[in-house]
């Protein structure tokens, strides 16, 4: 029997601001799915949140992209978002309604993660979550994890991984996809996944068999006025262990906290911190940006778990280094690298401020 695991995501309401989930939005959101499980849409579900983000993590055996499921988030979220509203949260539907108090003009719509695949006799799978980035952050994780043999040991000593492979990535700017297949195109690959906020991983294949390893949420990313708009908090599904990363290798690129774009207004890099799911609550400049990893063992659909995977003092030194980094960056302020390029950001004041002082400029030529 073929299965589908759906990670569908959406921010409908910050409590306070854009830091964390209120409950009773968690308890709304689990009421409906609970009512879905019950007529036998869904064959299981758990809600769960990273920082304003609400996720729902669903099985069912309807393939990718279902209407029926992604009505049933949507519908979700509407009501979590009527909710938000009676409660005043912050920015209630902000990823749903175009008149939404966000302040700025993301693409809409929830991000959505899925893959369909024939559950194996033990199903390990691990779901990545973030806050204040953008799916380019998990270009270094992918990479590291089916492609890098200093972080997975099992592509050069596991004679079902030494195959390698294959890495779908979408260019947002000219909405092109291209497939490169690793070891021996990864000097390639490099170049593309390197510029992150350009070139996202949508999925990651087993070469020897076509199987699907991996899938992030890249549907908000869309050019508006010439300009990339659509960074949105991602989510990541990686399936784990027999033919595929272990447990450990899977989260071991996370050792390192590398720098993602999406601090503070979307528009600041800073180190991307693995935490536990009590500690997924943004503050600190609206950050840092944070990733939380939920394991599941699935049986028959049945998602037992999660396990919170980040709850480990394995994790401390990355943590503390991110709390290093944050510090770092935080001094540059108003200058780059700390605030993203001109292009890049997702507020600016630069139209205003040009058309103010245009005839203020002079030409040196
Ligand atoms: C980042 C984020 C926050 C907001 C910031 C301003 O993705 O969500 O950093 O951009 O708090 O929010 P508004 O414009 O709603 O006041
Ligand atoms: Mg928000
Ligand atoms: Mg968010």
């Amino acid at each position: 029997m073929k299965l589908t695991l759906s990670v569908i995501k959406a921010d409908i309401g910050g409590y306070v601001g854009h830091s964390h989930m209120h409950p009773r939005l968690m308890e709304v959101a689990s009421e409906t799915l609970d009512g879905a499980k019950a007529s036998g849409l869904l064959v299981d579900f758990k809600v769960l949140h990273c920082g304003d983000d609400l996720e729902l993590i669903m099985t069912h055996t309807k393939g990718e992209e279902d209407p029926d499921i992604h009505k049933l988030s949507w519908d979700t979220f509407l009501r979590c978002t009527e909710v938000a509203k009676e409660m005043k949260l912050y920015g209630a539907g902000q990823d749903l309604l175009a008149d939404a108090f966000s302040g700025n003009v993301k693409g809409m719509g929830p991000g959505v993660a899925e893959m369909e695949f024939e559950e194996r006799k033990s199903e390990p799978v691990i779901i990545f979550m973030a806050d204040k980035t953008s799916p380019g952050a998990w270009n270094k994780p992918l990479f590291r994890m089916f492609a890098d043999p200093f972080c997975t040991a099992g592509l050069v000593i596991d004679p079902s991984m030494h195959g390698g492979f294959r890495f779908d990535v979408l260019d947002v700017i000219d909405n092109k996809r291209i497939e490169l297949s690793c070891p021996e195109e990864m000097y390639d690959l490099l170049v593309f996944l390197g510029a992150s906020s350009r070139y996202m991983v949508r999925g990651v294949y087993r070469k020897s068999d076509g199987e699907v390893a991996a899938k992030a949420s890249v549907q908000r990313l869309n050019i508006m006025a010439g300009r990339y708009v659509g960074k949105d908090d991602p989510v990541l599904i990686v399936r784990s262990q027999s033919g595929f990363p272990a447990v450990g290798e899977v989260l071991e690129p996370f050792s390192f906290p590398h720098l993602v774009e999406g601090w503070m207004r979307g528009s600041h890099n800073g180190p991307f911190m693995p935490v536990s799911f009590k500690d997924a609550n943004p503050t600190r400049f609206d950050g840092p940006p944070r990733v939380i990893a939920a394991g599941f063992q699935l049986c028959g659909g049945m998602l037992v778990g999660p396990v919170d995977m980040f709850d480990d003092p394995s994790f401390d030194y990355a943590r503390q280094k991110a709390l290093e980094i944050a510090e770092y960056m935080r001094r540059h302020g108003p200058f780059e690298p700390h605030r993203l390029g001109l292009e890049e950001m997702e507020y600016t004041t630069l139209p205003s401020v040009m058309e103010k002082l245009k005839g203020r400029f002079e030409s040196l030529d």
